[in-house]
């Protein structure tokens, strides 16, 4: 049995902090998509950590942590994140096991990305840079190179062929920049990635499922950066979605049960890309100062604006949730009013469907007003506690989404989450 924790908005929802609370119910934890791209913050003894590609379950004794093949991997990024986890006193011998189909983020997909972006000047994406489109390209192009590949004699061969490929295409880009120091870098972690256990993810996740296993697949990015779903071109370049789940990790779909969404109770963006509820004045300066929402990847400052409904009905529909958990209720504690978009004004025409170009359309959001709880809620750890004008929030959200919340997170720490009960 598969349960997935994915983001419904367009991304940092609180992935990280939530699957890292869920994972003691769990046996496995996999990651199904993205790469490096993403940043996911937990808390252990105190201390932040960020994880970009090994699965939040990592700090959990007796889970096993897999990196699906539906990630594109950087060995580099690999590297220093599992000397931060070991630090911990992690064993990564026993917990992480990746996928041999998982695709190599190379130097050079990074020089591209940087290359690919530079040259798009205005209408650029806002990509992390990481490498994450072009390495989908080529995987999708049937050129890449995957984990299992290392283990060949010839990979070298075969990395200078993708190599000379990649050249032509900097070069046409006018791309100059020196890539020796990354390649070399690159290559000396291959030899810390080879020891690590390379596994066959298809057979390894479905022997856990026939022996009664339970899986939490993680999502990565949120679903309005979903290559088919999100607001495209503003996007990632994978399915960040519930389907993404079945080919990130070869399972079956009758095996999901449910699909927990998680949404900020309130909304942010980074990177470039129609953001209809982004407030370009001082209540979203407010939210970002507040909500500390800078980005935990790149640290870039993220746009922030209201929940906006339209927008989680569409990710609810497409992923087919079952649960949901609202974070960041907290940092609303001081706003004496709160705005939650309901409708979009496209042309003077309203509408709760997200139109096919966002960009093109420019949606108006009309929002319906709530009173703020304007009291500190960030140690409350019950239900019945929270402020009634929460609920009110709540419950309205709820009854729109056709959908409940079950969890409000309340603080960025493990313990800081209500049950609705
Ligand atoms: P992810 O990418 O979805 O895992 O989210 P990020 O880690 O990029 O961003 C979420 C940020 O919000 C992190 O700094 C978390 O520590 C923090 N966070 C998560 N849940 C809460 C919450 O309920 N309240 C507050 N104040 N911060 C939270
Ligand atoms: P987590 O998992 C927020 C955004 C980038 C850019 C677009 C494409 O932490 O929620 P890419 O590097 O994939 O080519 O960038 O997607 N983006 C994210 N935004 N959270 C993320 O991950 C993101 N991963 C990518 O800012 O706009
Ligand atoms: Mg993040």
């Amino acid at each position: 049995m598969v349960d997935v924790i994915l983001g419904l908005q367009w991304g940092d929802e609180g992935k990280g902090k939530i699957v890292d609370f869920f994972a003691k119910d769990y046996a496995v934890v996999a990651r199904f998509q993205g790469g490096p791209n993403a940043g996911h913050t937990l808390y252990v003894k105190d201390k932040k950590v960020v994880l970009h590609q090994i699965p939040s379950g990592i700090f959990h004794e007796g889970i096993t942590n897999l990196i699906g093949n539906g990630v594109v991997l950087d060995p580099v990024t690999l590297k220093k994140e599992c000397d931060t986890v070991a630090s911990f006193g992690v064993d990564l011998k026993k917990n992480l096991f990746i996928a041999q189909r998982t695709h190599l983020i190379l130097p050079t997909h990074r020089a591209l990305d940087k290359a690919a972006e530079l040259s798009k000047g205005n209408e650029k994406i806002g990509s992390t840079l990481k490498g994450i489109g072009p390495t989908y390209m080529d995987k999708t192009g049937r050129n890449g190179l995957r984990v299992g590949d290392l283990l060949d004699k010839d990979f070298k061969n075969s990395y200078n062929k993708l190599r000379s490929k990649h050249q032509q295409l900097l070069d046409n880009y006018n791309f100059e920049e020196d890539i020796t120091a990354w390649e070399n870098e690159f290559f000396e972690t291959l030899e810390f990635l080879k020891e690590l256990n390379i596994v066959n993810g298809e057979y390894f996740i479905n022997e856990k499922i026939r022996s009664g296993k339970k899986i939490l697949a993680e999502g990565a990015q949120g679903s309005m950066l979903d290559i088919d779903f999100g607001t495209f071109p503003f996007v990632t370049s994978s399915n960040t979605t519930s389907a993404g789940v079945c080919s990130g990790l070869g399972i079956a779909p009758q095996l999901i049960k449910d699909v927990i969404g998680i949404t900020k109770a309130y909304c942010t963006r980074v990177g470039s890309g129609p953001f209809p509820t982004e407030l370009e004045n001082e209540t979203g300066e407010e939210l970002r100062k507040l909500g500390n929402e800078f980005g935990a990847t790149t640290g870039r400052p993220r746009r922030c604006g209201w929940i906006d409904l339209v927008a989680l009905n569409f990710a609810c529909m497409i992923n087919g949730v079952t649960k949901i958990v609202m974070t960041k209720a907290d940092v609303l504690d001081t706003f004496k009013e709160l705005e939650v978009c309901t409708e979009y004004d496209v042309n003077g025409n309203k509408s709760r469907e997200i139109p096919f170009q966002m960009e093109r359309s420019k949606p108006i959001p009309v929002y319906k007003n709530f009173s703020g709880w304007n009291s500190d809620s960030s140690a409350i750890n019950s239900y019945a506690d929270l402020p009634e004008t929460m609920k009110d929030y709540i419950n309205f959200i709820n009854n729109y989404l056709g959908v409940n919340i079950n969890y409000i997170s309340n603080g960025p720490g493990r313990e800081q989450i209500v049950e609705v009960k």
